[in-house]
């Protein structure tokens, strides 16, 4: 982290030991039991805050996390565990959505609780970018479309076909004929690529944060439940994540002039209705070891 500044108030600290136990880094230290907390190598500091989050005596002076950027958490207004169930029940993707845009202050809330999501040594590499502007989400499904449209050419092209077919038969069963008709219904002016979604969060890292698809989709898994809790409609668009990979490397990226590498995008929009009940989904293996 750098320049971090790190240093113990001595007239406030209670020597508990709870900033050196939770410190991920060693760098706050207590040798003693109910000893001094000494600080070692504050420069290599991930900046994530349990120390001064930990402690009840705000004896912690942070460079990072100046006075006012941290606040007390009262655990008796938390959701319940059977209301976080509710919320993760009922969050499904709505794919009736109007034309109505998402209001900017829930957009807003949404991208704040995609940036409260965990990052690989705090790194914090994941940027975020809403698009509503009508001719940017259009330019996104085109992209996507002739991505794919270029896709089911060479698929179908008859050489290609000989010699991958046999080898990658789904490719035919399945994306030639998905990729065909996602542009027959694009041309019909029906949205199968954005859904008529009026917002597309893009969520994006440099190519070098090796842990950019697990960070970026665990913000994903935030914002969508804030989404639902607001009423608001998200659709994970798989479709344009695939055709970013399948076309040249930075082309999307470009197109949005966007820095970096997209690892999960999100289509936001305002439902026509919401749906009255929830459905027992089939069920997936669990085991406990
Ligand atoms: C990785 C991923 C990619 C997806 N891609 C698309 C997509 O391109 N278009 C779409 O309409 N839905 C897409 N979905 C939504 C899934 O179809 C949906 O999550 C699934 O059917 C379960 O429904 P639910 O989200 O309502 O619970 C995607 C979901 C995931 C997790």
């Amino acid at each position: 982290m750098g320049n971090v500044s790190l240093r113990i108030d001595a007239t406030r600290c209670v020597h508990c030991g709870k900033c050196a136990w939770v410190c991920p880094s060693e760098i706050l230290r207590q040798e003693v039991k109910g000893g001094e907390i000494q600080v070692h190598h504050p420069e290599e500091c991930i900046a994530c805050g349990h120390c001064v989050a930990v402690c009840a005596a705000e004896a912690i002076q942070h460079s990072s996390f100046p006075a006012g950027s941290t606040h007390p958490i009262d655990y008796d207004h938390l959701p319940s565990p059977a209301q976080l169930l509710a919320l993760m029940q009922a969050r499904r993707s709505n794919r009736a959505l109007t034309n109505r845009p998402v209001p900017h202050e829930a957009l807003a809330r949404i991208v704040e609780a995609a940036t409260l999501a965990p990052t690989a040594t705090n790194a914090r590499l994941l940027s975020f970018t809403v698009v509503t502007d009508p001719q940017k989400l259009r330019a996104v499904a085109d992209f996507t479309i002739q991505v794919f449209d270029r896709l089911a050419n060479l698929l179908l092209n008859p050489v290609v076909k000989c010699l991958v077919k046999p080898f990658q038969p789904e490719l035919y069963e399945k994306y030639a004929p998905m990729f065909v008709s996602l542009k027959e219904a694009y041309a019909k002016g029906e949205d199968p690529i954005l859904r008529k979604a009026t917002a597309l969060l893009v969520i994006h890292s440099p190519k070098s944060n090796r842990f950019g698809a697990e960070e970026a989709n665990l913000a994903y898994q935030n914002a969508s439940l804030m989404a639902e809790s607001m009423g608001i409609s998200q659709i994970y668009m798989g479709f344009v994540l695939t055709a970013i990979r399948q076309a040249k490397k930075g082309a999307f990226a470009r197109l949005l002039g966007i820095d970096g590498e997209v690892f999960a995008l999100m289509g936001l929009g305002m439902p026509a209705f919401r749906y009255p009940r929830a459905v027992d989904h089939q069920e997936q293996p669990i085991h406990f070891l």
